[in-house]
């Protein structure tokens, strides 16, 4: 007899069990995938696109890259978990190998992106109360107006969009909000609150819209944040592991953040694994009881993370990353120049957005990806008029003009028709 999993569906009747039976918390676009392999993914029907979201920037490694699927697998029917309740023969050696990868002497390993933010928001405030002498529980911590750190309780109370934020109050006090790319606004805010004890920040702005600040604000800030005695806290979940050209976009403004999340292509899109890293003097403020997860630093994850990171290492993703966003913000450009529909084209790297000249209320930049997906190439919205392109890091030079000339003569044949 077939197994619920070996029944096949089609596209349109899989699109309809999820709107029955799933919530209705996502807003896909009509196209449903059921292979990937390296920068491309197909659909139930056979077609293929080429993937520029990467699952927000956790396959960076490509679809299916074998040496991540082959630890997946070999570790899985080994040893898959345990629990921190016993030692197991993975943890050790991943903690051993990523902290001296990003140059930190700790890690603390957790599941997804949002856990590792609220890790790094408990670290950050045991510390202050231990070693900064703040009054308990008066810390405040520093946020930029556009987060987008994840979706738990404490972490929408100082998201500053509505959606994400309206009807799920009430909300976790402790968090200012100052502008973005704003340092003046920055040092305002640390002087006005003695109680200041870190800055969280992503070195640009994924889900805002892929917001480059100027050269020098993380180095601003890092400055700031050393001259009143607050940490600096980077949030690389979406910016880091060679997204941006560099192994951390931090590292454009030669910023050693005080601590360090990563999550999503640390697994290579595998699997669930986010870390946050910092020194002893913060992370031993967190002591055996006080925080964990079930899953986190599981000997699947450890053997994972660890092929996901050589990965990246051994195959040069970070140059490629930088080579390969230059040549399509420069294509795209040129290809697309006079056409009134683009505002504006940036980004770093492979993390690029293109602006499309229209309100974010208005259907237009979701319209544009729906006739994309025709033409090959998958790519969403977000915040309305901003449509993302974000690839696998191991894309090559032909792939990327090619997909780069489809999204063009999509842009264009729409602007033309409209
Ligand atoms: C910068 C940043 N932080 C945190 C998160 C949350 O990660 P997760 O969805 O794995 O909880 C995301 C996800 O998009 C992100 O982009």
């Amino acid at each position: 007899m077939q197994t619920a999993n070996e029944q096949k569906y089609t596209a349109s009747q899989l699109m309809e069990m999820e709107a029955r039976y799933g919530a209705h918390n996502y807003h896909p676009l009509p196209v449903v995938l059921s292979r990937g392999q390296g920068v491309f993914v197909w659909d139930v029907d056979g077609k293929r696109y080429y993937d520029f979201l990467s699952a927000y920037s956790a396959v960076n490694q490509g679809h299916g890259h074998p040496k991540i699927v082959r630890a997946l697998q070999e570790q899985a029917a080994r040893l898959a978990l345990t629990s921190r309740a016993f030692y197991n023969d993975k943890l050790g050696p991943y903690e051993k190998f990523i902290t001296g990868y990003f140059g930190y002497d700790k890690v603390l390993p957790m599941n997804t992106g949002a856990e590792g933010v609220e890790t790094a928001i408990k670290l950050v405030r045991k510390w202050a109360y231990e070693k900064k002498g703040i009054e308990p529980y008066k810390a405040n911590i520093i946020v930029a107006e556009g987060n987008f750190h994840g979706r738990t309780t404490t972490i929408v109370s100082f998201s500053t969009d509505p959606e994400a934020k309206d009807g799920f109050g009430p909300y976790t006090p402790g968090f200012t909000a100052v502008p973005y790319n704003d340092i003046d606004a920055l040092e305002q805010a640390i002087r006005s609150n003695p109680n200041t004890v870190a800055f969280l920040v992503e070195p640009i702005q994924g889900e805002a819209g892929v917001n480059v600040p100027d050269a020098g604000y993380l180095s601003a800030a890092k400055a700031l944040c050393e001259k009143y005695g607050c940490l600096l806290i980077a949030d690389e979940i979406q910016t880091g592991i060679a997204r941006t050209g560099k192994l951390l976009a931090s590292h454009y403004d030669n910023v050693r953040p005080d601590v360090l999340i990563l999550g999503k292509a640390l697994s290579g899109g595998v699997y669930p694994i986010s870390a946050v890293l910092a020194d002893d003097d913060i992370m031993l403020s967190i002591k055996p009881g006080q925080h964990g997860s079930t899953f986190g630093g599981n000997p699947v994850a450890a053997a994972v993370a660890v092929a996901a990171l050589e990965v990246v290492r051994d195959e040069n993703l970070a140059d490629n990353a930088a080579r390969m966003g230059d040549i399509f913000r420069s294509t795209l450009k040129e290809l697309t120049a006079g056409n009134p529909l683009v505002k504006q084209i940036r980004g770093k790297g492979l993390l690029n957005a293109m602006v499309i000249n229209d309100t974010p209320e208005s259907q237009t930049a979701w319209n544009i990806c729906l006739q994309l997906a025709g033409n090959g190439v998958l790519a969403k919205p977000t915040h309305g008029n901003i449509i993302r392109f974000a690839p696998p890091l191991v894309i090559n030079e032909e792939q990327i003009l090619d997909a780069t000339r489809r999204i063009a003569q999509t842009v264009n044949d729409y602007a033309q028709a409209h």
